[in-house]
């Protein structure tokens, strides 16, 4: 199993370039499943996830291949509907096929996304708003068997709580309703915004009615487009952390600074030295941090995706911070990993309470989930001395070229096969 070998304490310098996202991809290939007709994808990352996501719409019969730098789907003889448990499995985003198989065949078999150490995860939310649409449905054997014999309707729904996933699910769906949809309370994360003007761009009739609220009138096709997905926020975020928590000083390139104005801002009260430009930030790190109360939100608060990130710069602070976790109910494995190095982190409920002024020391850990893995490399980049990280397949789903990138700007991070 490979893992990554860090050698801290050295202060990042120079320039790293954001992926595209892949968060926003996702549902973008989930959503090509509508068409017939070629669509070309440009800047998807180059990680696991988009990997599992193109063997599943492979597995469902899309044609797909690279050439340059695009991606080219051809969904013109695509004809299955069945989701195996062996690619929904490792990768939630799975069930996004859901939506636009049912809205295409009216009739989709899906296996239930696996057990996640983040939390239970449930579809429950995506099920209530399909049936609203017309949908019928049954859990046999871990798969969800789900038909709508007139095809989709469309509805008035009010998502009972804002879920990324579901609100995805049911735009790629009402897509091809027949009629109007009104989805009240959606989730408005940039990568759903990404999502919507690729649909517009496919010829899909939506628009947003109010902040959370969103019409769509469904159409009877859609034609061939092509589109480049937003870049990654998360990776941005990341990069941004990774510069104060080394003291270092890094430009961030490919990025809209307005989307990531919270994160801007926290970084900003914490201590934290960012020039913001057009396409870019500067992150000027600092020795002095200063504590702060987090807590994570839906967009356009703080993403639960820095919590683990975050909560690493706040060791450095002058004094206790705490952050509330109000997305995932078990979203702090790794705390137990942080307290190894020297941090002193303690859980309460879905609250830490974060002591200041810590210095990590190196040592032997392991990755329990994709964001806590990197939380776990931004404390090894500031400990004195060689850190080992085990099981990085975690890290691969999201992060293209993390050692690269990292060693570019004066890392000493290397992957051991
Ligand atoms: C997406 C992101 C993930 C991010 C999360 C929250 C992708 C591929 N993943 O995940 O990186 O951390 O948004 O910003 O974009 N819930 C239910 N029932 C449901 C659906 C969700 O109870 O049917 C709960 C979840 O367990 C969780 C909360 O709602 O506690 C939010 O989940 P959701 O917004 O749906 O997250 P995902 O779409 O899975």
């Amino acid at each position: 199993m490979q893992k990554l070998e860090v050698f801290g304490a050295n202060k990042l310098k120079g320039q790293i370039k954001i992926s595209g996202s892949k968060n926003a991809s996702l549902p973008i290939l989930a959503a090509t499943l509508l068409s017939d007709k070629k669509i070309y994808l440009r800047n998807l990352p180059k990680v696991k996830d988009i990997e599992t996501m193109i063997y599943l719409l492979k597995s469902l019969g899309s044609k797909i291949k690279f050439e340059k730098k695009k991606l080219i789907i051809n969904n013109l003889n695509q004809n299955k509907k069945f989701a195996s448990y062996n690619l929904v499995k490792t990768m939630r985003a799975g069930i996004l096929v859901l939506g636009p198989l049912l809205a295409k065949f009216g009739y989709a078999k899906v296996s239930l996304p696996g057990g996640c150490a983040i939390g239970t995860r449930p579809i429950d939310i995506h099920l209530k708003a399909l049936s609203k649409l017309g949908v019928r449905y049954k859990i046999i054997d871990g798969y969800v068997h789900a038909s709508a014999p007139e095809g989709l309707k469309g509805s008035k729904i009010s998502f009972s709580k804002i879920s990324v996933g579901a609100t995805e699910n049911l735009i790629i769906a009402a897509s091809l309703a027949k009629g109007a949809t009104i989805l009240k309370n959606c989730a408005i994360e940039p990568e759903i915004k990404d999502l919507v003007n690729f649909l517009i761009k496919l010829g899909c009739n939506i628009e947003w009615i109010s902040k959370r609220t969103i019409k769509i009138v469904g159409v009877s096709s859609v034609r061939q487009t092509s589109y480049s997905v937003m870049f990654d926020r998360i990776e941005a975020g990341t990069y941004l952390i990774a510069a104060a928590v080394t003291e270092g000083n890094l430009k961030i390139k490919n990025i809209i600074p307005n989307i990531i104005k919270t994160e801007i801002k926290t970084l900003k009260k914490i201590g934290v030295k960012i020039i913001v430009k057009k396409k870019e930030i500067q992150v000027v790190g600092n020795k002095k941090i200063k504590s702060l109360n987090i807590k994570t939100a839906p967009y356009p608060g703080f993403p639960t995706d820095l919590q683990a990130q975050i909560m690493v710069l706040l060791c450095k602070a002058n004094s206790r911070s705490s952050i509330k976790e109000n997305i995932f109910e078990n979203r702090f494995m790794h705390v137990a990993e942080l307290n190894r190095m020297g941090a002193q982190i303690s859980i309460d409920g879905n609250k830490v309470v974060v002591e200041g002024n810590i210095n990590f020391a190196s040592a032997e850990l392991m990755a329990t989930d994709l964001r806590a893995s990197v939380s776990l490399i931004l404390a090894a980049l500031t400990a004195k001395g060689k850190s080992t990280i085990n099981r990085i397949y975690h890290l691969d789903r999201g992060y293209e070229n993390i050692e690269k990138k990292l060693q570019k700007v004066g890392a000493k991070i290397r992957r051991i096969t």
